[in-house]
């Protein structure tokens, strides 16, 4: 891939004031993606949650107040800050109720950017994706974890009785909701971005075995994500005032990424391995397994 000049790419840690500085000073937009994003690694470790989260959003948006840095300030959140959905779709006006140590993380790091606007009147957006999967996903996420699983014929530790719901959204469409809410949302404003394809995790993994070729015994189903959130579910008329929809069918959507970890075995093998493989027994040695899920006959 040819680097594209209007983009500096910076690898380093959002929390040092003093990285960051020279570089929003002079930036048009500054959009952060930068997170812990794993809920499971949120349970096993709150604090560095905390630290990126919440303390490098508050790093960031203090260089543009202590430069006058002129950027739009976009900050990447994210619909878990709703918590759990039962009925109906969370609106932006609704009130945060994380229930996570991530999600709570990612309402705080919103609180504040929201707060710079406030006070200080830095043009600030916010975005709220739902569950997003696409090529290079890193595979602890359930989408790639489960298709690599399954090419190599690994157990798919299915949580609990595999019918939370999550709303999945392709990559590109969410690029192209981040997009236009850079250049066209209102400051000071969040926008709902939702996929609109709500699946069981029962659903998605058999389709996810299906493509992949294997047999539905490769199913665990193993106990559950402690707080575990039953269902998001996003209302986007918002975003869709502005012109956004999503262009990639869900199941089409899924087919290309299971292809593309197929054909990119390289770049995830050896993802699997060292820290990765350390968090995957701390994370699934000590769950209880069955082939039916917890409770059932
Ligand atoms: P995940 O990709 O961790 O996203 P999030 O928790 O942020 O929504 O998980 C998506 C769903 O899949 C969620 O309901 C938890 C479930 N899940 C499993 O059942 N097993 C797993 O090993 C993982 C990682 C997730």
């Amino acid at each position: 891939m040819e680097a594209d000049p209007r983009f500096r790419f910076v690898q380093g840690d959002i929390c040092q004031a003093a990285a960051v500085e020279p570089l929003v000073a002079e930036a048009d937009a500054v959009v952060n993606f930068a997170a812990e994003t794993h809920v499971d690694r949120s349970l096993l470790d709150p604090g560095s949650f905390i630290n990126t989260d919440v303390y490098g959003v508050y790093v960031l948006l203090e260089a543009l107040r202590r430069t006058g840095g002129k950027a739009r300030f976009l900050q990447i959140s994210t619909d878990e800050v709703y918590g759990s959905v039962e009925a109906g779709s969370s609106r932006e006006e609704d009130p945060p109720r994380p229930r996570s140590p991530y999600s709570a993380s990612k309402a705080g790091g919103e609180m504040m950017a929201q707060a710079y606007f406030e006070t200080y009147r830095l043009p600030v957006l916010i975005t709220r994706g739902s569950n997003t999967f696409g090529p290079y996903q890193y595979p602890e996420k359930v989408i790639p974890l489960f298709i690599t699983n399954a090419l190599d014929d690994v157990p798919l530790p299915l949580y609990g009785d595999g019918l939370n719901v999550r709303d999945w959204l392709y990559v590109e469409d969410h690029c192209a909701a981040v997009d236009l809410v850079l250049h066209e949302g209102q400051a000071g404003e969040a926008y709902n971005v939702g996929g609109g394809n709500e699946r069981t995790n029962l659903a998605v993994t058999e389709l996810i075995l299906q493509l992949v070729g294997k047999p539905r015994s490769l199913i665990a189903f193993v106990s559950d994500r402690p707080g575990h959130d039953r269902r998001y579910s996003l209302d986007c008329a918002k975003i869709g005032r502005l012109g956004w929809r999503p262009a990639h069918p869900f199941e089409d959507a899924l087919r290309r990424t299971v292809e593309w970890y197929v054909q990119n075995e390289w770049w995830w093998r050896k993802l699997k391995t060292g820290e990765y493989a350390d968090y995957y027994r701390r994370n699934y040695a000590h769950r209880r397994q069955s082939r039916q899920p917890a409770g059932a006959e």
